[in-house]
């Protein structure tokens, strides 16, 4: 959740650990702090975005120095709960990323020995272990400080006298940038970037060393080599640009993406996946399991799986199944994260593996966790995603699903071409849907007088209501609740009146009857409708309150195109609102604890 930074070269470290720092923010943005070594180490941090430490900060001269933006877990935001910590003597500085779980058992031990602790986190005993085991070696003291810790971490530290950076990761990304005399290491890439597009990924277990022109890594005490991979992620793509928000240039992407993807479409990994599928049509079945909105996704992709490969297919919440007692029977899964960090889904993963499942993983970022987890992971590529409401990496797993479903041989081959044809019409779609923002915008205006609103839809369009009600709730604060069309009647009907308004979300499919059916009962109960109909549609309009004109495809593609409206329906709506798009309160894009 929270983000971390190193960075040893030739540059004014404080300067890069800032910059770093704002690129990092989406990952945790309560509190931030840095420490930067020259003779001593000297620390600045407090409740506060990294706009204000920025500003408020006294200058450090010092090249070396670690930075972190913080999503809190242990202890409210504030300066003494701020990282970077400090061991006693203010000789050794760390910043840690994820949760220390015997952290109570550590403290109290270290407390008994003379200890001082200052703040509330399971983070302070690192540095605390650190310092007992020192003996001028930081990379030594690092190695007996990691095996007595339990849970997630990723760790950067200085130390006093020592002019370099140490490292190590369990379970929590770190990712180390090769520049020209200077080493990077972050919790993730954008931030690197500018520096370099050649990185190593930290594995589970690792220590890394690094000075400015050399790199060490370390596996159980042993130095080992690992490869640098070339990243095509690019500086411009990280950056807002002219648009306001990373969450409206991120929906804006969204026809280039679907592009990208189409052309892509045949090419990428498909024998490997395709054979994969074919052991799922034989074995217990398949198990797609995701949190939030990599869920909603999941959710579209039994659709598409059961309706174009007649395989049944159950879908989870990752959080829902990481702790069962019993393992779901199934022999094959696959997990969606955009992230590759969600810890909910690497636990699950890690957990049906063992059982000996075929574990498959959709992912947008190469390197991340879920990558080192899964037997067979297939990447999203819809670029760098930085508002915290997932919008572009949705609809790139969307593309991701249909594609997996379309390659098999047993898609019925009428249907198939069927779908080609209408997906490859898609960015032409998606597009006219962003142009045709102001009858959106209307709707977006009108939900800010409510608090309470409903989203719903029928079939392959339900997903898309929760996703709807998740985008607004998230990012506007409007409560929004995403039910199943026929669902209302058995209870929620008694919460519509007139200060209730539901949004529907219409097909011309099998469902259409049905909808205009329960449209008509909730108009009787004088709640306001607006409603997502297909440019054809000529009933709907003249029974609801709003229409959002929609272009029409076939059923199974349409969760993309008003997706995509209902991301702007929220766009608005929190804007109207003046919330923090981007960084929603209390939220975090990356959620690295269960
Ligand atoms: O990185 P992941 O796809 O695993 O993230 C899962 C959820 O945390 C994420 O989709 C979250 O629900 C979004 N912020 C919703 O916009």
């Amino acid at each position: 959740m929270c983000g971390i930074v190193g960075y040893i070269g030739n540059k004014s470290a404080q300067f890069v650990l800032l910059r770093a720092m704002e690129q990092l923010e989406y990952r945790g943005y309560d509190s931030s702090g840095i420490a930067v070594l020259d003779d001593v180490i000297n620390v600045y941090k407090g409740a506060c975005r990294v706009g204000n430490l920025r500003n408020s900060s006294p200058r450090f001269v010092g090249t070396v120095g670690i930075g972190h933006t913080r999503w809190a877990t242990h202890g409210e935001p504030s300066k003494v709960n701020a990282h970077p910590h400090l061991d006693c003597g203010g000789k050794i500085a760390l910043v840690h990323n994820g949760v220390v779980s015997n952290y109570r058992p550590l403290k109290e031990k270290l407390i008994a020995e003379g200890h001082v602790f200052l703040s509330e986190t399971d983070t302070e005993v690192i540095p605390h272990l650190i310092e007992k085991h020192y003996t001028g070696n930081l990379e030594q003291a690092l190695a007996e400080t990691i095996v007595q810790l339990k849970g997630s971490y990723a760790i950067v530290a200085i130390a006093e006298g020592e002019h370099k950076l140490v490292f190590a990761r369990q379970q929590s990304p770190l990712v180390i940038g090769i520049g020209e005399s200077e080493i990077l290491v972050a919790s993730d890439i954008p931030p690197l970037l500018e520096h370099t597009n050649k990185v190593i990924y930290l594995e589970d277990g690792e220590i890394g060393v690094a000075d400015q022109n050399s790199l060490k890594i370390l596996k159980n005490g042993k130095e080992t080599t690992r490869a640098i991979v070339p990243i095509d992620w690019s500086a411009d793509q990280v950056e807002k640009n002219e648009f306001e928000h990373f969450m409206l240039k991120e929906i804006y992407e969204q026809p280039r993406i679907i592009n990208q993807a189409l052309e892509g479409f045949f090419h990428r990994t498909a024998p490997v996946i395709d054979a994969e599928f074919m052991r799922y049509k034989k074995g217990k079945g398949l198990l797609i399991f995701a949190c939030g909105t990599s869920y909603h996704a999941g959710l579209i992709g039994k659709y598409v799986i059961e309706e174009l490969l007649d395989i049944p297919v159950r879908v989870e919440l990752a959080s829902e199944v990481n702790h069962r007692e019993r393992t779901i029977p199934v022999a094959n899964v696959i997990a969606i994260t955009q992230s590759g960090e969600t810890a909910d889904v690497l636990t699950s993963l890690s957990r049906l593996k063992q059982a000996g499942c075929a574990t498959l993983a959709i992912t947008n970022v190469k390197g991340s966790s879920v990558t080192q987890l899964a037997d067979k992971v297939t990447y999203t590529h819809a670029g760098p995603e930085f508002g915290v409401a997932a919008t572009k990496t949705f609809i790139a797993q969307l593309m991701e699903l249909y594609r997996l479903a379309l390659l098999q041989q047993d898609t019925e081959e009428n249907l198939r071409e069927q779908l080609i044809v209408r997906l490859s019409q898609l960015p032409d779609l998606v597009q006219s849907v962003i142009d045709n923002q102001d009858q959106i915008k209307a709707c977006s205006r009108y939900l800010t007088r409510f608090s309470n609103v409903f989203f719903i839809g029928r079939g392959i369009n339900y997903p898309v209501a929760l996703e709807g009600a998740l985008k607004l709730k998230e990012i506007s604060y409007i409560h929004a609740e995403g039910y199943a069309a026929g669902e209302l009647k058995h209870g929620p009907f008694s919460l519509l009146q007139q200060d209730t308004p539901v949004v529907a979300i219409v097909n011309r499919d099998a469902c259409y009857d049905a909808m205009v059916t329960n449209i008509k009962e909730i108009k009787s109960r004088k709640a306001p409708v607006i409603a997502l109909v297909q440019e054809t549609d000529t009933e709907i309009p003249g029974l609801v309150d709003f229409t959002i004109r929609i272009p029409v495809t076939h059923t199974l593609l349409s969760p993309i195109i008003n997706t995509v409206a209902l991301q702007l329906l929220a766009y608005f709506a929190a804007k109207f609102r003046d919330c923090p798009i981007d960084f929603p309160r209390n939220l975090a894009k990356s959620v690295t604890v269960e």
